[in-house]
């Protein structure tokens, strides 16, 4: 019996000396942290020499990236994998591993090519596309039919059926993400894009720019309105994607702009709403200037540039391991997010469970990036802070977009 003790003893000191902890970072917005820690239990399996911890971040962008200044300016070695919006490998490629010469390690030649630029920083890859985000207009399919109007094409019609239907049904309009934090910054984006107006073009801020101030202010100007003739509730001002998705998943919403996760949720069999949404393009802003608009995002997985040698070999495997075929055929049917992998995306589970990919490719491969910057967050700030006043009646839409130029031109140039 002793022997067997120190027998087990020895065997448990010679396996931890190469087992290895490794920690991320997690999203846990609808069921992705859920999904996640599946994953990352099968790895486990897979793998029994690396633990891995997983670390929820909160819901907000902008707040993750503060937490993410805080944790790499530290320089502490955890957490090892790090996920990243979209927005972030300019400014965090210093404290992140190079990737570049991992390049066929993770298959990136058979990732949707745009996700995989977009981790690329002065040639180098810093971190991997593990999905990407296209906003989308969801849709009460029931309620369009019951009144006879089709899909909306325009913001104009939007805006008169969301009234109508809002007010026979007793319910809200048009949901979207309006508080002051970086899903704000996406949304405007959207609207400016769909309205003809730019805010930055080529590094460049031309918010001001007789080719585009007009439409810029016609863009803010209708955010604004669907707020005032009560199309959107007040409370859209504190949104974000999951207060939005709430109250459309009640039932309480004929319209909602979100991101692609959303679906799952909606047609969750206990959701209230289950079969009666539909999705398409956002609207498009009036003539002249008007066109389809959504903005890009999705996340990244970097690694910690303080890892150890070794935590930074654990963290390549489990990245691997995330962007593999199945991997994100999985995260697809069960979060909703949608996949960077060409075959993924198009795998016959993934399109059961996301019918609409089928349709909206389009949408998803010209979504529109927001300005590629080293200083985006100072940027995105901005941007908030200037439409936000807006839509709390603290400014006009054109004095807060002169401010707007003003202090972006002040960072940038
Ligand atoms: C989604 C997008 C991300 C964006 C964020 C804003 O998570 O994938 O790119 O920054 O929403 O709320």
């Amino acid at each position: 019996m002793k022997k067997v003790v120190v027998l087990f003893a020895i065997l448990t000191m010679v396996l931890s000396a190469f087992s290895i902890t490794i920690t991320m970072t997690a999203g846990a917005v609808g069921r992705e942290l859920e999904v996640l820690n599946e994953q990352v239990e099968m790895f486990m399996k897979e793998n029994p020499d690396i633990t891995v911890n997983v670390l929820p971040m909160p819901n907000s962008s902008t707040d993750r990236h503060d937490l993410y200044v805080t944790y790499l300016a530290s320089g502490t070695p955890d957490p090892d994998v790090l996920m990243l919006d979209v927005i972030w490998p300019a400014e965090f490629s210093p404290f992140l591993v190079d990737l570049t010469d991992d390049y066929d390690y993770f298959g990136l030649d058979g990732f949707f090519p745009g996700t995989v630029a977009s981790n690329t920083v002065d040639g180098s890859l810093v971190a991997v596309p593990w999905f990407t985000d296209a906003g989308i207009l969801y849709y009460r399919k029931d309620l369009l039919e019951k009144y006879g109007y089709d899909v909306p094409e325009t913001w104009d019609e939007l805006y008169t059926i969301a009234k109508d239907i809002s007010q026979k049904e007793g319910i809200e309009g048009f949901v979207w993400q309006g508080a002051r934090y970086e899903g704000l910054t996406c949304d405007v984006m959207e609207f400016v894009h769909s309205f003809g107006g730019e805010i930055m073009k080529d590094g460049e801020v031309v918010v001001d720019d007789p080719e585009y101030y007009d439409n810029n202010v016609a863009a803010i100007t209708f955010m604004d309105k669907l707020i005032e003739d009560g199309v959107s509730p007040r409370g859209v001002t504190t949104y974000m994607e999951e207060e939005a998705r709430r109250i459309f998943q009640n039932g309480d919403a004929v319209f909602m702009r979100n991101w692609p996760y959303a679906w799952s949720l909606v047609n969750a069999p206990e959701s209230p709403v289950a079969g009666k949404v539909g999705i398409t393009v956002l609207p498009k802003g009036p003539e002249p200037d008007g066109r389809n608009s959504a903005t890009l995002g999705g996340w990244n997985l970097g690694i910690n540039a303080n890892s150890s040698a070794a935590e930074v070999e654990a963290s390549k495997k489990l990245i691997k391991f995330l962007l593999s075929k199945e991997q994100q055929v999985y995260k697809a049917v069960y979060s909703g997010q949608t996949p960077t992998m060409i075959e993924a995306y198009n795998d016959p589970r993934t399109i059961e469970a996301n019918p609409f990919y089928a349709d909206l490719l389009d949408v998803f491969l010209n979504a529109e990036p927001r300005p590629i910057s080293p200083i985006y967050a100072e940027i995105s700030y901005e941007i908030q802070v200037a439409v936000h006043e807006v839509l709390t009646q603290q400014a006009e839409p054109e004095d807060a977009l002169n401010n707007l130029a003003e202090n972006l031109k002040s960072i940038v140039e």
